[in-house]
């Protein structure tokens, strides 16, 4: 879908807007739905609020070939200043839901995992907190396998419900996801499928014990992590059996900047943008510190954040 078309950008959001429950928006700052608070228009932004939603929203832009791309809280996306083309989907409204039985926990997609997190715990519910810290929705968490390293999202979950994009769903296990640090099989997949809701494998425990751990975690993360500055989490990856931070300080690199972006004094793998800043300055910083990482310890650091829309060549 062209950019230039803006007037059918914002009657196809006039016309989706009419058909589903949830929000339609037109050429919609992703600076206000990532958590870098950067990045350009995408042409819809769309909140699906239920499972009806979800399907007529997917029809809609099957029928009118508008790509259709889900995404979570935005805490692990860099959207280029220049914007992305077709249809940002979140899930929001009936997929935010949590609810428990037994030591299954059922979380929907739209959940935030720090609700969930909390909601677990208050039900008696612990082992969710391994994942203490870590921003974002439930969806994109099962997408990413989130971590700390107190466990990974996997080896809590039981089943995650995925609809692809020609609307069949399906439960599928951690293993039929082929889950590993930082990856699941949902990244190869073209075009890429929702994660509706995601069933987790805990142990019944006092609230309190499992709030006291929490805070602990809580404790540990303001001390190691620059929490007052915008941030997308940890722009690397780990390579294996080291530390991208441990890797960016040991080259020297805190404190680099490019504008207004920097790669953080309190820990080298994030940066944290104070000021004016530009999507394209986090890309140009990341590239500078991937070249220079390369260069003073033989290792190609990977981007965990996502890429979206146009970018140059590395
Ligand atoms: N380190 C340094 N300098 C730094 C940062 C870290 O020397 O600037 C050293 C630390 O001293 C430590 C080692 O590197 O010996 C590992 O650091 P840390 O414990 O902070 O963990 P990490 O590997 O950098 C991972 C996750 C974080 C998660 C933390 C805590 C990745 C890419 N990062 O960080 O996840 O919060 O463990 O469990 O796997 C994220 O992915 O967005 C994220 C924040």
């Amino acid at each position: 879908m062209p950019a230039s078309h803006v007037m059918d950008v914002e009657s196809l959001a006039r016309e989706l807007n009419a058909a589903i429950a949830g929000e339609v928006r037109a050429n919609e700052p992703m600076s206000a739905h990532t958590t870098f608070g950067l990045g350009g228009p995408a042409d819809l932004f769309v909140t699906a609020v239920s499972r009806s939603d979800l399907q007529a929203v997917l029809e809609f832009c099957r029928d009118r070939k508008v790509p259709v791309l889900p995404v979570g809280d935005g805490s692990n996306l860099l959207v280029s200043d220049t914007g992305v083309r077709g249809a940002l989907v979140k899930l929001g409204g009936k997929f935010d839901q949590l609810s428990l039985r037994g030591e299954e926990f059922t979380a929907g997609a739209g959940a935030g995992i720090s609700q969930a997190i909390a909601a677990a715990a208050s039900g008696g519910l612990g082992g969710l907190e391994v994942l203490y810290g870590v921003p974002g929705s439930v969806g994109g968490g099962v997408y990413m396998n989130a971590g700390t390293r107190h466990g990974w999202l996997s080896d809590i979950l039981l089943s995650a419900e995925i609809v692809d994009q020609d609307g069949a769903s399906r439960s599928a296990a951690p293993r039929d996801l082929e889950m590993s640090y930082r990856h699941s099989a949902l990244q190869e997949m073209d075009p890429a499928p929702f994660v509706v809701s995601a069933v987790f494998g805990l142990r019944a425990e006092e609230g309190s014990t499992v709030r006291e751990r929490i805070s602990a975690l809580a404790r540990d993360r303001r001390g190691a992590q620059p929490l007052n500055w915008r941030s997308c989490g940890c722009m690397f990856r780990n390579p294996d059996g080291d530390s991208a931070g441990r890797l960016i300080d040991a080259a020297g690199l805190k404190g680099m900047r490019v504008g207004a972006v920097e790669v953080s004094e309190k820990h080298a793998n994030f940066f944290v943008h104070r000021g004016e800043a530009t999507a394209f300055d986090v890309y140009r910083l990341a590239m500078k510190v991937k070249r220079r990482v390369a260069e003073e310890t033989g290792v190609d650091l990977k981007l965990e954040v996502r890429l979206l829309g146009d970018w140059p060549d590395e």
